[in-house]
């Protein structure tokens, strides 16, 4: 066998050796690269005589065209191989059962929140709370309820045992003590929504001993019963998602405003669901007013300086009219199978911009 024989028969076993891309490409170097083993044997073509180099040139030029076609295919099989090792480590079994959907569903009653306070924030309210155990003073005195009034027996309030000095701590009856909490703790203008848990000795199908209000307070030295509408109808257009709102204020009684007033929209409850924005039935949804001169001067502000506007209304029921559910008491069964149904999923969270319900 002549050397250059040899020297194929070598280059071609190594080609075939190499394992991986990497070892091929230094066969190739080693045999084809500048100072490769071949390379330098085509180099010789330049010395030989004329009849020598017409022999030998087909055969070393033959001998570069097979080396080279063998690594150029031994680099596709190692790439498919490389690929066929991958796609097994890879391998997706389909067999397995799919990722179990979420089970947690956000209760009607905190959407409805999200919702109010995102529309009342985009007006510039700020959020305030206050403790659920509360001072009898501040659920009643202070909101010019005296002690033999007559709204305190409306109220049903759950009482916690007396202290040796006579007086009773309460479960708040309604959100309207951070009024006063409020406006004993902070200079006008105040600005603020009060969502929360209130309690009363009640219940029926519309009616929990613990349910939700938001309440809302503006007091400055200019605001009036003009501003209390806007604010109410925008909020109501916005919270139920219509263009506009018919609203009716009926004159009222509260004894922590004056004058007072119940608000009730326009809406149609005849095909079993209720629709807002036409119809002939009337639905209460809040009551509101002018802060009596005497809560402000109770809290230590200046009534002939400072005057403003309240109103409070029920989260509940609020959720119970927007997303139809009949039976208040069903809020608080903790029933996977009702939240299910009722319930939002978690990132849905509402937005002016994106949406409040979608
Ligand atoms: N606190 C009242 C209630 O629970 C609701 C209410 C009425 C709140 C008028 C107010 C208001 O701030 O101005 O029945």
């Amino acid at each position: 066998m002549s050397d250059l024989e040899q020297l194929e028969r070598d280059v071609l076993a190594r080609v075939a050796a190499a394992g991986d891309e990497a070892a091929l490409e230094a066969v190739r170097v080693e045999a084809l690269g500048k100072k490769g083993s071949i390379s330098e044997a085509l180099k010789t073509l330049g010395s030989m005589s004329p009849a020598e180099r017409k022999t030998k040139g087909p055969l070393l030029n033959g001998m570069r065209d097979r080396v080279t076609t063998a690594i150029a295919e031994r680099k596709t099989a190692l790439a498919g191989a490389a690929l066929d090792e991958k796609l097994q480590t890879e391998r997706v079994d389909v067999t397995l059962p799919i990722r179990p959907e979420p089970q947690g569903r956000i209760h009607p009653v905190t959407q409805v929140l999200d919702e109010a306070t995102a529309i009342f924030a985009d007006m510039g309210f700020a959020i305030a709370e206050g403790p659920e155990i509360e001072f009898d003073e501040y659920n009643f005195t202070k909101l010019n309820i005296p002690p033999e009034h007559p709204a305190r027996q409306m109220h049903d309030t759950f009482y916690l045992k007396p202290k040796p000095d006579g007086t009773r701590h309460l479960l708040r009856t309604h959100t309207s003590p951070v009024q006063v909490r409020t406006m004993m703790s902070q200079k006008p203008p105040i600005r603020i929504i009060v969502p929360g848990r209130v309690y009363r000795m009640d219940s029926d199908q519309t009616h929990t001993p613990m349910f939700h209000q938001i309440e809302g307070l503006v007091i400055d030295e200019t605001s009036h019963l003009g501003h209390l509408k806007w604010i109410l109808e925008e909020f109501c257009r916005a919270f139920f998602e219509v263009p506009s709102v018919e609203m009716r204020f009926r004159p009222s009684h509260f004894p922590f405003t004056e004058p007072s007033a119940e608000v009730d929209i326009r809406c149609d409850r005849s095909g079993g669901e209720v629709k807002f924005g036409q119809g002939n039935d009337w639905l209460e949804i809040l009551g509101c007013g002018m802060v009596h001169p005497k809560v402000i001067e109770m809290c230590n502000l200046d009534p002939a300086k400072y005057q403003g506007f309240a109103w409070g209304m029920g989260l509940d029921r609020l959720a119970m009219l927007k997303y139809g559910a009949p039976d208040l008491r069903a809020f608080f069964d903790a029933d996977m199978r009702w939240l299910k149904h009722y319930g939002f999923l978690a990132l849905d969270v509402p937005t002016l911009a994106g949406g409040l319900s979608r």
